[in-house]
């Protein structure tokens, strides 16, 4: 396989959560890598700066401020993202928020809220940008962002923990019902990576633990950065892996969990 499958010239990807973190990087390296790049999110400013970014640095970028957990708001951004451009070619379903409360203590109304932004955002995504996949004859690919919480587990992480888990079985289901189509649909599971998320959450004392937890049993001693996670995506994104649907890729510096 050339280098040149991770060529995204010609290319357009939508990517939610684009105005940090992971979806910023992201975002930054699909139009690097020549996509033009619908840049999705509800931070207003942070989606500023990530669009100024890619433009300075010669990309194309264009912002739509919207909440991923309001289907009407997801799917008039695809609708508008997908007129603007043509068609739709990749989808990068990143947006997401942390919750941590112990079991005993989660109330209906975080379960609920998480639900709402990590898996039904994620589910309106894929329906909107599937559809028009599907409407304009497109082999297009699907990448959602999960998490290592799944497998692992953790204090504190229920809520989400179980958002991720529906991500899980939303790529799978998805990726056999859009093969016919040629449309791959897969997810990343990230382990630690230092992002403003984690930074909000290492204040906290059970997610310190974590993050030291991680590094420790990683045998890279380290927790991630964004740019490792966007290069996942840029390479489920791209003809690089077009034999490869419906997995689960974990860059998470080897974490395995002897339990
Ligand atoms: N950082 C990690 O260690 C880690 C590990 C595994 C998975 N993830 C996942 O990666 C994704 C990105 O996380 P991050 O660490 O970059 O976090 P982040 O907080 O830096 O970025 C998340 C982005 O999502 C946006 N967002 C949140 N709710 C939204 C909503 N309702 N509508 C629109 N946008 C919304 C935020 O505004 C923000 O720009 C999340 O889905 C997260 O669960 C992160």
């Amino acid at each position: 396989m050339p280098v040149t499958a991770y060529d995204l010239t010609g290319r357009t990807a939508f990517v939610t959560g684009a105005a940090s973190g992971i979806g910023r990087a992201t975002a930054a390296l699909l139009a690097e890598a020549g996509a033009t790049v619908h840049c999705a999110d509800r931070d207003g400013a942070g989606l500023h700066e990530t669009v100024a970014e890619i433009g300075e640095a010669g990309g194309a970028a264009h912002p739509h401020l919207l909440d991923v957990s309001r289907r009407a708001a997801v799917e008039a951004a695809v609708a508008a993202a997908a007129t603007a451009s043509g068609r739709l070619d990749i989808l990068a379903a990143v947006a997401g928020v942390m919750h941590s409360s112990p079991v005993l203590e989660t109330r209906d109304e975080d379960l609920d809220r998480v639900l709402a932004i990590n898996f039904k955002g994620v589910l309106y995504a894929c329906q909107a940008v599937a559809r028009n996949m599907i409407a304009t004859g497109t082999a297009g690919s699907i990448v959602t962002m999960a998490s290592g919480a799944v497998d692992t587990g953790g204090a504190g992480l229920l809520c989400y923990g179980v958002t991720k888990a529906a991500v899980f079985q939303l790529t799978k289901t998805l990726a056999t019902e859009m093969g016919p189509h040629g449309i791959r649909v897969n997810a990343v599971a990230p382990g630690w990576i230092r992002t403003p998320m984690t930074e909000r959450h290492n204040n906290s004392e059970i997610q310190a633990h974590t993050a030291a937890l991680m590094s420790r049993m990683s045998p890279l001693g380290r927790v991630g950065a964004p740019a490792e996670i966007a290069h996942t995506v840029l390479h489920l994104a791209s003809d690089a892996a077009a034999f490869t649907t419906g997995q689960i890729l974990r860059p998470n510096g080897g974490v395995a969990m002897p339990w």
